[in-house]
């Protein structure tokens, strides 16, 4: 009797234990569910598909970030401009759809300008136009293998970028006969008192100009001959940047496929632009990010000396099958662009734009170490909940490896291969990735720094990471999906390397 009633005491604390777990389990699928890989400070949209940032603009202390959007979708569809806006590149807020698909076709990418002068003349009232330039891409001229299906047209906003009026003379800069002519970057040019609009043609940037923003002339055309050629160029962006008191012209270019690890990525140039021709002083091929998930990227206009990239954290060969639910797409973090000078040329430094540091919360002292035998910081990252930035120093830089996990068993490693000179992102065995073929995989990007010592920061957000070495001279950014976030970090190293730095950071949640 007695035993029969332990018995089913014990067997029901086994069901009641079971169904705990059960009701745990479900609540956490729930937490997770619909949301799970959702980036919490990087932008995202609420739901829906979203591709490369467009007209980024600053006004009245405001960051503007248009998008390519689908409002009907969680894969890429008739392209409208999503609109969000922000203070500090981290609490971002939506806002309505700024473009919509008209009879001239989707809305492809473009940038927005502040026509201070209002030499368009569409201000009314005294209100300053800010004026968006964007590629009108007809589907039906497509469908028939009409090769004039993209135009430049452009929208103006009178109220400070809330609401958009599309201008009754478009297209503003019609096809000459090329397939790819799209993604129009405008900046006024000082010099030559005239806008200056950068467009992908193709394989190849053509460079027009235009004193009002409606008519357009072309000046020279730059690249065929140089650079990456894998793919289609798109998404340019042309602006100068000083270093030491002399002025570089820097030119992104946005190229799919081709990209130093497969897919879309953006390379640059750098030379001199006088008002019509660009003359690149270097012919070495640079790439602004090394790893697969940066595309389409450009800088804010209006921001003075201060250049803020932001790409969007995606590659065009999975983009459309990545294992989210409610949304597809996110931005990479904003970025602050450095000109640098190593060994006589000139490179683009990235680095996370200075706003993070305010909500950056150290969760270890920052400490020096010998790296001998592998070091477990979990203590420090178990609680993050996967959002977290980790600095490391080192005093001579050797090979190290930054291996980052969760209980479920997905790994993601990071390092620094000495004989090779590479560093590496390895998403092998980071969780899902049976969506792409070529997903699972071990990414490289060449260290550019010539000195011994070595500096790396690492950002890390639920499925993102993105890797900036050497103050961000080399930067590799890729997603994963692992089951749940990132909580146990350990770091080893070859050869009696010091770590004259280690610090841990923990990031918030913005959502
Ligand atoms: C780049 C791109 C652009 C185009 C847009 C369409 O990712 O292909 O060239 O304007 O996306 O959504």
């Amino acid at each position: 009797m007695n035993r029969k009633i332990l018995m089913i005491a014990f067997l029901s604390v086994l069901t009641i234990g079971s169904s705990l777990r059960n009701v745990v389990k479900a609540q956490q699928q729930i937490v997770v569910g619909a949301e799970q890989h959702r980036p919490q400070f990087h932008f995202s949209p609420k739901e829906h598909w979203m591709n490369d940032p467009n007209g980024m603009v600053y006004y009245k202390g405001v960051y503007h970030l248009f998008y390519q959007y689908y409002p009907k979708g969680t894969v890429w569809g008739p392209m409208h401009w999503g609109h969000a806006t922000t203070k500090d590149f981290f609490h971002w807020q939506e806002k309505p759809i700024a473009l919509f698909p008209d009879s001239l076709g989707y809305i492809f990418s473009g940038s927005i300008v502040v026509d201070e002068q209002n030499t368009s003349g569409l201000g009314k009232n005294g209100k300053v136009p800010l004026v968006a330039i964007f590629t009108h891409h007809d589907p039906k001229l497509e469908a028939k293998k009409v090769n004039t299906f993209q135009n430049q047209s452009i929208a103006y906003s009178l109220d400070e970028g809330n609401t958009w009026e599309k201008y009754s003379g478009n297209p503003v800069l019609p096809n000459p006969g090329i397939t790819d002519f799209r993604d129009p970057k405008v900046m006024w040019y000082e010099a030559g008192k005239k806008w200056i609009m950068t467009l992908a043609t193709k394989d190849r940037i053509t460079f027009y100009s235009s004193k009002n923003l409606k008519e357009w002339k072309k000046e020279s055309e730059f690249g065929n001959d140089l650079g990456a050629h894998g793919g289609v160029w798109e998404c340019p962006d042309l602006f100068p940047m000083e270093h030491n008191g002399k002025t570089v012209w820097v030119l992104l270019v946005s190229i799919n496929p081709g990209g130093p690890n497969g897919g879309s990525a953006t390379q640059y140039f750098t030379g001199n632009f006088d008002g019509s021709t660009f003359i690149p002083n270097s012919k070495a091929e640079k790439w602004l990010d090394y790893g697969t998930d940066n595309y389409a990227g450009v800088t804010w206009s209006n921001t003075g000396k201060r250049k803020v990239f932001i790409g969007w954290m995606n590659n065009w060969q999975y983009a459309n099958q990545v294992p989210t639910k409610k949304w597809r797409g996110a931005a990479t973090i904003a970025r602050d662009l450095v000109l640098d000078q190593i060994a006589g040329d000139f490179y683009v430094r990235s680095v996370p734009v200075k706003e993070m540091n305010a909500y950056l919360k150290p969760v270890s002292k920052k400490q020096a170490l010998t790296l001998n035998k592998e070091i477990d910081l979990s203590a420090y990252t178990k609680d993050l909940n996967g959002r977290i930035k980790l600095d490391f120093g080192f005093n001579t830089l050797n090979s190290m490896e930054i291996a980052l996990s969760n209980k479920e068993g997905n790994k993601l490693l990071v390092g620094y291969d000495t004989k090779t000179k590479t560093y590496y992102i390895d998403r092998t065995n980071s969780g899902a990735s049976d969506f792409e073929k070529g997903f699972a995989k071990k990414h490289t990007a060449p260290r550019i720094a010539k000195s011994e010592s070595g500096k790396i920061s690492l950002i890390l957000d639920v499925a993102s990471a993105e890797l900036f070495a050497d103050d961000g001279l080399t930067v590799m950014t890729d997603i994963f999906f692992p089951e749940r976030p990132i909580d146990r970090i350990k770091i080893s190293g070859a050869g009696k390397q010091k770590l004259t730095n280690l610090a841990i950071s923990s990031i918030p949640s913005f959502k």
